[in-house]
């Protein structure tokens, strides 16, 4: 064993991770472009964005200058009763980009913070409000993330079984497929009826986690449309689906009927330092203001709009006005559409789906789809001596590329994908 993994086996306790039985980790020392480069020089192409998050490649010169820049600049600084040039430029660019009742931004580090937010904003603006609405809708299969809000309002199941007894109540709906929609909208305009409801909260057009679940924003749009009419706040989560992702820049941009608030991340970081927004209509900003304190969103974390990361924020949204970062992303949604062709027609392939640059499908195994499929394991290994790093979630194998990889990177990817579909037989 290697001293670094000597040194992790010791002291580093990973994410998602059973220690008994995990083998080694794989020792990454250096990123650059779609590339992760081993301690035994092999190259992985970054198949997966690394969790999600990179947008235009490791070490992007453009990034990495930013960071430089604003380290000489200001590095980090108390964000209550201050303010600095890069958060206040990232509140004004992210505004613009989002619909026009988005205006208010409130700044964390992460994905699960982002949520929190928006679920501590919504039940603090009826809080304030002097009306007691406390219950709260929400997806089956849906991720929002670890923090205990972030985990009430998700999927319940083997992830959280330890923590449920601390979570609050939540009303849940069915996945929408062809043949549940009306039932769905059917039960949740009943349930809206009751005045009981605080909020719902969604991810818009894609259920990550779940294993990339895709459905229509003809039926989100539905869904909006159905809380707005009974006052009840809606959340898009847009930590995964936002920065180009759906093929567009934000999901909601799919949709006619707009959410009261989103929780941003991952993309907005150009995957490279830690950084969440939540953002607010101003409705929901303007029921915080009074003459009492205690009417003020009375949270914040230590790295609040941490200069460095919002100059990151800000390098990545200029990248995304660059005419090539749409060129990448419209090409994967091109190779994503023709290879969903062909593996459509492999017999042990199911449930192909795409949406923009994802593109997911299902192995078949005989039995119901789950996480803990042990053909991922499998898979991951293959995949790796491919070149290639791709997390599969259960038996459910997608790829979400960085926009900078090129025609020939993503043949690789389908190539590996290919010949372990080919191995299974
Ligand atoms: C839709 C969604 N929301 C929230 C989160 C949590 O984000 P983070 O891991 O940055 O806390 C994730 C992470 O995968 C996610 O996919």
């Amino acid at each position: 064993m290697s001293r670094l993994s000597e040194v992790d086996k010791k002291h580093v306790w990973h994410p998602f991770t059973q220690h008994l039985t995990a083998g080694e980790p794989l020792e990454i020392v250096k990123a650059e472009g779609v590339y992760l480069y081993d301690s035994n020089g092999q190259k992985y192409i970054d198949a997966n964005s690394s969790w999600w998050v990179n947008t235009h490649g490791h070490g992007h010169p453009h990034i990495g200058k930013a960071i430089s820049d604003q380290f000489n600049a200001i590095d980090h600084i108390v964000f209550a009763g201050v303010t600095h040039p890069k958060a206040a430029e990232l509140a004004e660019r992210i505004t613009k980009l989002l619909p026009e009742s988005l205006e208010k931004v409130f700044f964390s580090d992460n994905g699960s913070t982002a949520v929190e937010i928006a679920l501590k904003m919504t039940f603090q603006y009826w809080h304030n409000k002097g009306e007691k609405k406390q219950r709260f809708l929400a997806m089956h299969g849906s991720y929002h993330g670890d923090t205990f809000g972030a985990m009430s309002v998700g999927q319940r199941g083997y992830f959280n079984e330890p923590f449920e007894p601390f979570f609050f109540d939540v009303d849940y709906i069915d996945f929408p497929t062809a043949s549940n929609e009306e039932q769905i909208l059917k039960r949740v305009k009943e349930l809206f009826q009751t005045g009981e409801f605080a909020g719902m909260i969604v991810e818009p057009l894609v259920q990550g986690a779940a294993g990339m679940q895709m459905y229509s924003p003809a039926f989100l749009d539905r869904l909006t449309k159905l809380a707005h009419a009974q006052d009840v706040i809606v959340i898009f989560d847009e930590v995964m689906t936002g920065f180009g992702r759906t093929g567009k820049m934000f999901a909601m941009d799919h949709c006619q009927e707009k959410p009261d608030l989103t929780a941003l991340s991952k993309g907005l970081t150009a995957g490279v330092m830690a950084l969440g927004l939540t953002v607010a209509s101003d409705k929901i900003y303007e029921a915080f203001l009074g003459e009492e304190t205690t009417k003020a969103l009375l949270h914040g974390h230590s790295f609040t709009a941490n200069p460095l990361a919002c100059a990151v924020a800000c390098a990545n949204l200029d990248l995304f006005e660059q005419e090539q970062t749409w060129e990448g992303v419209r090409n994967l949604e091109k190779w994503n559409a023709l290879f969903a062709d062909q593996l459509g027609r492999i017999k042990t392939v199911k449930n192909v789906r795409q949406q923009g640059t994802i593109l997911a499908f299902d192995i078949d195994t005989g039995g119901d789809s789950t996480y803990f499929s042990d053909i991922k394991t499998q898979a991951y290994a293959f995949f790796l001596e491919q070149g290639v790093l791709l997390r599969p979630l259960g038996n459910t194998l997608f790829v979400n590329a960085p926009y900078c990889i090129t025609e020939t990177e993503n043949m690789q990817v389908q190539k590996a994908i290919l010949d372990f579909l080919a191995k299974l037989g």
